[in-house]
């Protein structure tokens, strides 16, 4: 994103400490090494095999690499930081390089964890949760209309055989949905989109890792410090929208004041959101549906 870019170079010249805990393949912390050769830049990620792909790319560009959640900050020794940048979901390398079942495109083992290493794959979910707790992680995660259907026409399926690859779980959500639906060419209709998305947030616990880092990474920006979180999702977009809001609003506990809000320690900056323009959409479809937002600490 080309205004992620400008973001990055909107740092105060001197940035010291910079953190990515979505590093994927170093896009951003590359243009971030480019714009502060000086400074110290840490790259985290879930995913162990994408860190050594990051490693590759950038080396000695990076100052430390470590695996680990976004949410537990690997770097919390570190701080404070004078931007932290968060680019949620999977990278398209996830879809590339590795064969975990992120997409209905190709068939593959349904894993979809990002880091192999903890939690349950996706094919253990579909095969231990409640119909109930399937429609709504549907529902939830992936906004699907047809969740209840989908999820019992697993629990149907999963009696006879385990639902253990991407082309069976596709063709569950085909046989749901009308025909018309079928025209791949449309990711954003193709029936199995939705299903996939909410299976993938689900198995990594995704909006948890974002609940428990928007909790403490204001907390570790130094003063002028900047905070940037990229999101794809409106269940993300909205926790990031209300937990900067409540940085920078804090709520008048004084009786006598005229306004219910008083200015806290940050401030919002393009209190909207930065959203894609037409060519950035162009150029990168997934792009559609993001949306940047920024907290600076301002004392
Ligand atoms: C959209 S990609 C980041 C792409 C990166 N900005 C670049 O320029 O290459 C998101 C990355 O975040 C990682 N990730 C997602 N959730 C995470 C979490 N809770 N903790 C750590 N890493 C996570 C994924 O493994 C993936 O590599």
């Amino acid at each position: 994103m080309v205004e992620a870019a400008s973001c990055l170079n909107s740092l105060a010249p001197d940035a010291q400490r910079v953190w990515d805990g979505t590093t994927g393949l170093a896009g951003h912390l590359l243009l971030l090494a480019a714009a502060y050769p000086k400074a110290s830049l840490y790259a985290s990620d879930a995913d162990a095999e994408m860190l050594k792909l990051a490693r590759e790319r950038a080396g000695g560009k990076i100052t430390e690499y470590r695996q680990g959640n976004f949410g537990e900050n690997p770097f919390r020794d570190k701080a404070p930081f004078a931007f932290i940048f968060f680019d949620l979901g999977i990278s398209s390398a996830h879809f590339d390089f590795f064969e975990r079942g992120f997409s209905f495109r190709f068939d593959q083992p349904l894993d979809m964890r990002m880091n192999a290493e903890s939690g349950i794959s996706a094919a253990r979910l579909l095969a231990t949760a409640e119909e109930k707790e399937l429609a709504r992680i549907f529902f939830e995660f992936g906004e699907e209309k047809l969740s209840r259907r989908i999820a019992r026409e697993i629990v149907e399926r999963r009696k006879v055989a385990p639902i253990t690859t991407t082309r069976e779980l596709t063709e569950i959500c085909e046989h749901v949905y009308p025909p018309k639906y079928k025209a791949k060419g449309h990711a954003d209709r193709y029936p199995a989109t939705r299903v996939f998305q909410a299976l993938r947030i689900a198995v990594n616990g995704e909006l948890d890792a974002l609940a428990s880092a928007l909790k403490f990474a204001p907390d570790q920006l130094s003063v002028g410090g900047r905070l940037a979180i990229l999101s794809f999702h409106s269940l993300e977009d909205r926790l990031v929208k209300h937990a900067f809001r409540d940085r920078a609003f804090i709520k008048e506990t004084d009786p006598t004041a005229k306004s219910n809000f008083k200015p806290g320690d940050y401030r919002l900056v393009e209190p909207g959101g930065i959203t894609p323009n037409e060519k950035e959409i162009a150029e990168n479809p997934r792009a559609r549906s993001a949306r940047l937002r920024i907290l600076e600490r301002i004392r």
